[in-house]
């Protein structure tokens, strides 16, 4: 069976870290919509050129914007067999065109809630590092960022938004934009909600067993 699945959580909550595992494990593509943008921004196309002083201020790029990146996305053929979003939907609006996007799908979607305390995710959030080269992300070694990518010993960088000051009002946004995106799905029999303050193995073993028990 096919595997639709979106994982919600606030920033800094590991939706990145567990979608790249799981997608991996389940053989479906991770559909990231802050990468998508990231990478825009990067080559400076026309959405690089609108999302990048909305991502450093840590609002949202307008619903027309991210629902239109997602309804093509998911128009393509390897997502036939299922996707794993992370970062989509970020509100109402766009779980609403989510829902309209899926109409025609056998499979129901599957929706992972990962829940931490905003301390720990200013922690996780100061203390992440991207590799210049290869894009993986790395976590904080004994509470100091790391200095060297462990895959490929590129140099690294601190996101834009990962300052303390946008980390707050990211924070701030994901309460007044997302978090009801909570009350919106809890009550499907595919909604699970994870502890993920946990370490990132027990994480992932709870998300596994959450996917298998929404899915059986
Ligand atoms: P996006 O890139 O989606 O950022 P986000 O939601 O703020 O989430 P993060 O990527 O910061 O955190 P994460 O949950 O993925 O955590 P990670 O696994 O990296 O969006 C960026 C921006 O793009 C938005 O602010 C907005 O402007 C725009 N945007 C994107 N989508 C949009 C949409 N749909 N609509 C409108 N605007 C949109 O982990 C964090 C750190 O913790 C890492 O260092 C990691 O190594 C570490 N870590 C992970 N798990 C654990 C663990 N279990 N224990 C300890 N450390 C851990
Ligand atoms: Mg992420």
């Amino acid at each position: 069976m096919a595997l639709n699945l979106v994982m919600l959580g606030p920033p800094g909550a590991g939706k990145g870290t567990q979608a790249i595992r799981l997608a991996k494990s389940r053989g479906v593509p991770h559909i990231s919509t802050g990468e998508i943008l990231r990478e825009a921004v990067q080559a400076n196309t026309d959405l690089g050129r609108k999302a990048k002083a909305v991502i450093a201020s840590g609002q949202l790029v307008s619903d027309e914007i991210m629902i239109g990146i997602v309804n093509d996305r998911l128009r393509k053929d390897d997502v036939r067999n299922g996707f794993l979003l992370d970062g989509f939907p970020r509100t109402v609006s766009q779980a609403d065109a989510l829902d309209n996007m899926l109409k025609d799908r056998q499979s129901p979607l599957v929706v992972i809630d990962l829940s931490v305390n905003d301390d720990e995710l200013v922690r996780r959030l100061s203390t992440r590092r991207m590799c210049e080269d290869c894009g993986t992300v790395t976590g904080s070694l004994e509470g100091q960022p790391a200095i060297v990518c462990d895959r490929c010993g590129g140099g690294l960088k601190q996101r834009s938004d990962d300052q303390e000051e946008v980390v707050r009002e990211r924070l701030v946004v994901y309460r007044q934009s997302t978090e009801p995106l909570i009350g919106y799905y809890e009550h499907r029999p595919t909604f699970r909600s994870i502890d993920g303050s946990q370490d990132e193995e027990s994480v992932a073993a709870l998300i596994g067993n959450a996917v298998d028990g929404a899915t059986s």
